[in-house]
């Protein structure tokens, strides 16, 4: 779960409305008198993240408005010492530790409230110095005071990290925190490559952070929301590549997940629940040739979504084991096949679909997965080169 939390909430109209709409930084301030996070907001996100089956969650510490939702060392606008008066890093590192889910920060380096920063390292020197080492520390203090941190997720950094000491400051938090995974959003080579908004092909360990419609914080008018079967093909295609997906919500002011989160992210979690063993623990892209663009596997077990459902004409192609059996994994049942030349026709599958918003089919294989290269594609280029 991605949380995008901050003054930004309060004016409720996309957390880039400060730059948009040019808002000057003292009147964007006010919305500090307005923003009261409930006691307790932030036990409720992660129980929520818990519930419907997420395993860390990530808040924004601040984000380009420069707003720090912890007691910074370094940085007077923050939430500690303005507005609620609470340490909300703190409260939502706690809140993960209680629920069992996995913390991870979100930080901005950039930050529209810093003249610093503003003017940049050419035009104003000392400014951008005096806004590096705020950075540095409110890194280091976010490194050192709550515990240990999973994953560091940056942003906004500029995209030569020497001239904010990126290297400087990410050795000295793998100091700090020698388990931590860093996100490669600082423009560095890190842990983590970072999808924001699609998915990748497989290779270094990746993420896709996601929003449920088109803001990362609270808006009040987007309603331009993902459906259920949306989001799960997204998810699937992540499981497909061995990428992990982040999702997002927007708490309101109050610090309230949006209603409309709350029902899509219950009914994702009951698809993912029924098919937990597809879901969890599986590796991405079995059969390599095969047509089923978001199939998983385990063992000697291939999970296949079906992206398009024909009842008992489903054929599933490209299968070089031979099937020993199917089933719906979502309910269980066991499904009649026949197979011929790679092909796997699902006969015994119902005209309407078992399990939505989609369908897995279980095929029990006989060994390690193996697909059968496709006369068409991929390989099939190298005939014409
Ligand atoms: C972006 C945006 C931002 C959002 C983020 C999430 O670069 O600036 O508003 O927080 O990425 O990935």
């Amino acid at each position: 779960m991605f949380i995008h939390y901050g003054l930004y909430a309060v004016h409720g109209r996309h957390e880039w409305a400060m730059c948009y709409e040019r808002i000057p930084r003292a009147e964007y301030r006010k919305a500090v008198a307005r923003f009261k996070p409930r006691v307790g907001c932030t036990r409720e996100w992660v129980k929520l993240a818990k519930a419907v089956g997420m395993k860390y969650a990530c808040l924004t510490t601040r984000h380009h408005e420069g707003y720090s939702l912890f007691d910074s060392p370094a940085n007077k606008f923050n939430a500690f010492r303005t507005g609620p008066r609470r340490d909300l890093v703190r409260e939502f590192v706690d809140s993960c530790r209680e629920v069992g889910i996995r913390p991870c920060l979100y930080y901005s380096v950039a930050d529209w409230s810093d003249s610093g920063f503003v003017a940049g390292p050419k035009e104003d020197p000392r400014g951008w110095k005096r806004f590096v080492e705020i950075v540095h520390a409110e890194l280091k203090a976010l490194m050192t005071n709550y515990g240990e941190i999973d994953y560091l997720f940056y942003d906004g950094c500029p995209p030569d990290a020497r001239v904010w000491r990126g290297a400087e400051i990410n050795t000295e938090i793998r100091r700090l925190q020698p388990n931590i995974l860093i996100s490669d959003r600082c423009c560095m080579d890190e842990d983590i490559a970072s999808a924001e908004q699609h998915t990748m092909g497989p290779g270094k360990p990746w993420e896709c952070c996601m929003t449920m419609n088109d803001s990362w914080g609270y808006n009040s008018t987007d309603e331009d929301w993902k459906t259920p079967r949306q989001l799960v093909k997204v998810l699937l295609t992540c499981m497909h590549n061995d990428g992990n997906l982040l999702l997002n919500v927007g708490p309101k002011p109050d610090g309230t997940i949006p209603a409309t989160c709350v029902r899509t992210l219950r009914q994702i979690s009951q698809w993912a629940a029924r098919n937990a063993e597809a879901v969890y623990g599986t590796k991405g892209n079995p059969f390599a040739y095969a047509d089923q663009k978001l199939s998983v596997y385990r063992d000697r077990t291939a999970y296949v979504p079906l992206h398009f459902y024909h009842g008992p004409d489903t054929v599933v192609a490209g299968i070089g084991n031979r099937v020993r059996s199917a089933r719906v994994v979502g309910t269980g049942k066991a499904v009649r096949f026949r197979q011929r030349d790679g092909r796997v026709s699902l006969i015994g599958l119902p005209e309407t679909m078992p399990d939505r918003p989609f369908t897995v089919i279980a095929l029990e294989l006989d060994g390690p997965p193996r697909g059968i290269p496709h006369p068409l594609m991929g390989q099939g280029r190298a005939k014409y080169e």
